[in-house]
């Protein structure tokens, strides 16, 4: 006869995935985006319409964000299996710097327009991701307030 097994507690609790409560309202918004357009439908419903409108437009016809949207949502992960993956190298070079991605963020104008750091936000989060970051000449931070953030 087979000797039925019970499951320790804390193997079950480990299993269930209990979350600690988030206090923090805005934390528990951003902790809930998963994707992109997540956060756009949060921004969509927090922000006046007219501020929305002008930052997740493009321009023109928007023919040029939909041809870079599908360029993205075509790029296919191709995974292999059992292959060392500990010596990945993103960096790529920009402007004769190096960036830790091959991407950097791209000048916006009245970026404060959208939300109150606007410029310092973006060059510490692009300080923080070893990318570079660039203040429009629309900008709504100085230049000097943006380098003391990201020099
Ligand atoms: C809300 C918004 C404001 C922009 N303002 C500027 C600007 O002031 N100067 C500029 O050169 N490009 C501006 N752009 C263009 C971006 O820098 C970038 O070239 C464009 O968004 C395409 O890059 P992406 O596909 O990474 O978004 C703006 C784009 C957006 C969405």
């Amino acid at each position: 006869m087979v000797k039925r097994q019970l499951p320790h507690p804390a193997e079950i609790l480990e299993l269930m995935q209990f979350k600690k409560p988030e206090l923090n309202a805005k934390k528990r918004r951003l902790d809930s985006a998963l994707t992109i357009y997540d956060l756009r439908k949060i921004a969509k419903r927090r922000t006046p319409a007219s501020a929305f409108d002008y930052t997740d437009g493009a321009a023109e016809e928007e023919i040029s964000i939909a041809r870079a949207r599908q360029a993205f949502e075509d790029v296919e992960f191709h995974p292999s299996i059992l292959k060392d993956a500990s010596q990945i190298d993103t960096t790529a070079s920009i402007h004769g710097g190096t960036s830790a991605l091959p991407f950097g963020i791209a000048p916006t104008g009245f970026t404060r327009l959208m939300q109150t750091e606007g410029e310092v936000a973006g060059a510490g989060a692009a300080a923080a991701a070893g990318i570079p970051f660039s203040l429009s000449t629309l900008g709504t931070t100085s230049i000097e307030d943006v380098k003391a953030t990201n020099p």
